[in-house]
């Protein structure tokens, strides 16, 4: 791997712990002001210093996140449709040269398969991952689920290992049942899981401790952060189970500890 690709990843992934915290704010593409991120700025930037990287498109980081931010950026590259429309229907809406321009660590888009736009979706994420290779930017590649999508582990293996075959860095994907052979059909390349629609604060911190103990590297979590009634708290217990090996129980008395 190309020096500029490694310095880039271990700024996302830490070198000391081999985990990270991503913190997902990019949901605005797709769902327009959702919940919790309608003031973009004043939910994500007290957070910004529990996160270990930002995922986001262009036009918030530069409406609601100040330049002199020294967080990890994730540019959501990806989009073209809306909650109203077919979601797999996605082209690339951001060029590499812009995600230099703003200093990405990392790139990113969706993968629909099994959607009907699966074949387009694939190509996308083979452009990244092209680009991402000749600039030494890594691509991480988001298993994204269509509505009637099965999110288990046979379904979501088939959908990761796709991204890995196509050369992803690191994978997005869901948590499940038997999630280890999730992880197991990624080989090498680090797996990360998505937060989903917002749940419990302590099952949120199982579903970490749960993907972490079956060999994922981290969360790349939005709603579950953003959404909870106790951001930071949240944010803060999420980073305990993550980095420091804490039970649930220890990271949900962190949680509640800072409400
Ligand atoms: C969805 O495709 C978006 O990219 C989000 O980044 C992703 O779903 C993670 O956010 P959440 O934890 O809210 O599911």
């Amino acid at each position: 791997m190309q020096w500029g690709m490694k310095n880039r990843l271990s700024r996302i992934i830490s070198p000391k712990t081999g985990k990270c915290v991503m913190l997902a704010v990019d949901h605005g593409y797709f769902q327009g002001p959702t919940t919790g991120l309608r003031e973009l700025g004043k939910t994500v930037n007290p957070l910004l210093p529990y996160a270990d990287a930002l995922m986001i498109t262009r036009g918030a980081l530069r409406n609601w996140i100040p330049p002199e931010t020294d967080k990890p950026i994730i540019l959501r590259m990806s989009g073209g449709t809306s909650i109203l429309k077919e979601l797999s229907n996605e082209v690339l809406t951001s060029s590499v040269t812009d995600a230099i321009r703003i200093n990405a660590s990392a790139i990113t888009c969706s993968v629909f398969i099994g959607g009907e736009h699966e074949k387009e979706t694939i190509a996308n994420l083979a452009e990244l991952v092209d680009k991402g290779e000749k600039y030494g930017i890594p691509v991480l590649a988001v298993t994204a689920v269509g509505k009637d999508m099965a999110r288990d582990s046979r379904y979501l293996g088939l959908a990761s290992r796709i991204c890995v075959e196509i050369g992803a860095h690191i994978i997005k994907t869901y948590y499940c049942d038997n999630f280890k052979e999730v992880v197991e059909a990624c080989g090498n390349v680090p797996v990360v899981i998505a937060g989903g629609k917002k749940i419990e604060e302590k099952e949120a911190l199982q579903m970490a401790r749960d993907a972490i103990d079956a060999g994922a590297i981290g969360v790349d979590m939005g709603r579950n952060i953003f959404q909870s009634s106790n951001p930071i708290g949240m944010i803060k217990a999420v980073r305990a189970v993550v980095h420091e090996g804490k039970s649930v129980d220890e990271g949900f008395g962190i949680y509640k500890e800072k409400k």
